[in-house]
């Protein structure tokens, strides 16, 4: 068995998006990622992959779960091979334990990705050893201002010129492994012998190491003005770079004790920045940032800043950053973008301007929410209908894309500040129907409104939904909504349970997970929550208490009538009566103080 706990922090480090995205081509729709499903035949996309709740669901054959659950149902993996894979991309190692991939094949898989892993430290080794003899590369990092520290910081080589430079690295250059972690190049010339060569000739080699430290890939930049400028490694089982951002390892102290990460867009960038006393920079590889890379930025640190050229192509890569962001903004997370003179990059920048100009840029540098207005009123004329009605139409894919937030309603407040109408109606055009505060809450649970047989359907959902509310559900919340359930909170008590095993913050797709594999008793509820909006953390709260003190309520209400009902006097009964009702108005003052706290936020 692999452990719970193991599971949930996998599922906490890959991104759906990113597995489904391997083999079906979403796009971006709202919140979500939509494609063609890939378990029935259909016309028109109904497959949608949530990133917030790392689930898949499709509203036309009803296929749903977790990244592990794709794989499996996708590619035919067990379960436990789906989480090595899974593991093996994030650079998780499975624990020890039994599992049903035969132990052959499980050896096989292990044996290769050690052994890419062993030719990339290997080649890289060399490259380093090599740097130190080649006088013409390191005349030419030092023309661009690098000392031999940070060239050794960032473990900086030299691949020579000539076309097999690793048979002197490798006692076997006609291993597989050469070819497939990318250090060499296999050609078959028409039928002719098969040739080898190595990828990588007169370059100064980068290698870019996964958070682990270990070396999955190399981009190697030539010295003089030939092309490619900078080539880098294929993708492999090692590398997606998607996922990977160049400087992560190395910058990972320095992002902390600065606050903040800068995203550049080059590896030179990275380098000359940490030798210019901003040690908190990382580079996308050249590819437009995705929202994985948002994702793993902010497992570092809450404030991301963006640097982009000031030109046109900058513009558009900013552009790209913003779409991948807005899946993580909130409140507590500040996302900027710092738009550089159009020659520049930050490396030219601060040799320009100095560093304090540069500290000054990414101090004054755009906040999402401005960079997203003025995306979305770049076509100006606010001052006709047209020009206003224009404006919403581009916002509200974006503002869909975005969790709900105070942050949201503050773009809200602004674009219908902006486009002359009001908040609730854009909220209502842009169809945000999940609550952009408490304020927007559905109304407390009136005691007339729901049966007590939806009561713990609407508990346990809740409970799905925001995993973490349990930890508030005294003994005596379980009791009376057990009380009132038509089968005694059996399901309530096993969710409940469930969730205990998973330590601190669980998230859905984890608990999900752990229900399926206990039966199919809560299939039908997951399979509804994910067609719904996302529940904003404090209403689940507000709802929870009110779904709670709704079955108090009951409880206290049906003994009161049970005692006025026998007639009897006694002391006791009558001591007992003041009890409840006092019991009673105390619960009605809870819910209207609630309704209040939702109606003043
Ligand atoms: P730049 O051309 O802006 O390079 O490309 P740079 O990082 O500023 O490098 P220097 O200062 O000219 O040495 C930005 C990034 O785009 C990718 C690389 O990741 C590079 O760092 N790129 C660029 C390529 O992958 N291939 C290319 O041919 C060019
Ligand atoms: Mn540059």
């Amino acid at each position: 068995m692999i452990p719970a706990s193991f599971i949930q922090d996998l599922l906490s480090r890959v991104d759906i998006v990113d597995v489904v995205g391997r083999y079906v081509q979403l796009k971006k729709g709202g919140a979500n990622y939509m494609g063609l499903c890939p378990f029935h035949n259909e016309k028109s996309p109904s497959f949608t992959v949530s990133p917030t709740k790392q689930f898949y669901h499709c509203f036309g054959c009803g296929a749903h779960g977790s990244a592990i659950g794709f794989l499996m149902e996708y590619s035919g993996l067990g379960y436990v091979e789906a989480i090595k894979d899974l593991a093996q991309n994030v650079g998780m190692v499975v624990p020890q334990q039994e599992d049903r991939l035969p132990p052959g094949k499980r050896a096989e898989v292990q044996a290769k990705s050690l052994a890419l892993s062993e030719a990339m430290s290997r080649a890289n080794v060399f490259y380093q050893q090599q740097l130190r003899g080649a006088q013409n590369a390191k005349t030419y990092l030092q023309g661009r201002g690098l000392t031999g520290e940070i060239a050794l910081r960032f473990q900086l080589g030299y691949a020579p010129s000539g076309w097999d430079n690793l048979r002197a690295a490798f006692p076997d250059y006609e291993d597989a492994a050469l070819v497939e972690s990318g250090l060499v190049i296999e050609r078959n010339e028409d039928g002719g012998p098969r040739k080898r060569y190595d990828r990588f000739r007169d370059r100064i080699m980068f290698p870019i190491r996964n958070t682990k430290g270990q070396v999955i890939a190399f981009g190697g930049r030539v010295l003089d003005g030939g092309e490619p400028k900078y080539l880098n490694s294929p993708e492999t089982p090692l590398f997606q770079k998607g996922s990977e951002l160049y400087g992560l390892f190395e910058a990972r102290q320095a992002i902390r004790e600065a606050g903040y990460v800068l995203v550049t867009e080059g590896y030179m960038d990275v380098v000359a920045l940490a030798q210019l006393g901003f040690p908190q920079a990382v580079a996308t590889l050249g590819t437009a940032c995705t929202p994985v890379h948002v994702q793993k930025l902010l497992r570092q640190t809450d404030n991301l800043v963006f640097s982009f050229d000031g030109d046109a192509a900058g513009r558009r890569a900013a552009r790209r950053a913003l779409d991948a962001c807005l899946p993580h903004a909130g409140d507590a997370k500040s996302m900027k973008f710092l738009f550089l003179p159009s020659e520049h990059d930050p490396d030219s920048y601060v040799r320009e301007y100095g560093t304090e100009a540069f500290e000054t840029q990414i101090r004054d540098a755009m906040p999402l929410s401005q960079f997203l207005l003025n995306e979305v009123s770049a076509e100006g004329e606010m001052h006709t209908a047209e020009g206003r009605a224009r404006a919403q139409f581009h916002a509200k894919s974006l503002l869909q894309a975005m969790p709900a937030s105070g942050l949201r309603l503050q773009i809200v407040r602004s674009l219908a500040q902006m486009t002359q109408t009001t908040p609730a109606e854009i909220e209502a055009l842009f169809e945000l129907s999940k609550p952009v505060t408490p304020r927007r809450a559905a109304p407390p649970p009136r005691s007339s409104r729901a049966a007590p047989a939806d009561m713990e359907k609407k508990v346990i959902r809740l409970l799905l939904a925001q995993p973490a509310l349990a930890a508030e559900m005294s003994a005596g919340a379980v009791d009376a909504l057990a009380a009132v359930a038509p089968d005694g909170g059996a399901m309530l008590r096993q969710l409940l349970e469930t969730i205990e095993t998973m330590g601190t913050s669980p998230n859905f797709a984890a608990l999900a997970e752990q229900l399926r594999a206990s039966g199919p008793d809560f299939d039908g509820m997951i399979a509804e929550l994910l067609g719904e909006a996302e529940y904003e953390p404090e209403v689940a709260r507000l709802e929870l208490r009110g779904a709670v003190r709704q079955c108090r309520m009951k409880l206290v209400k049906a003994e009161m009538d049970r005692l006025t009902a026998s007639g009897s006097t006694t002391p006791e009964v009558l001591a007992r009566l003041r009890e409840l009702w006092n019991l009673h108005e105390r619960l009605k003052q809870q819910a209207a103080a609630d309704t209040a706290s939702t109606g003043a936020a």
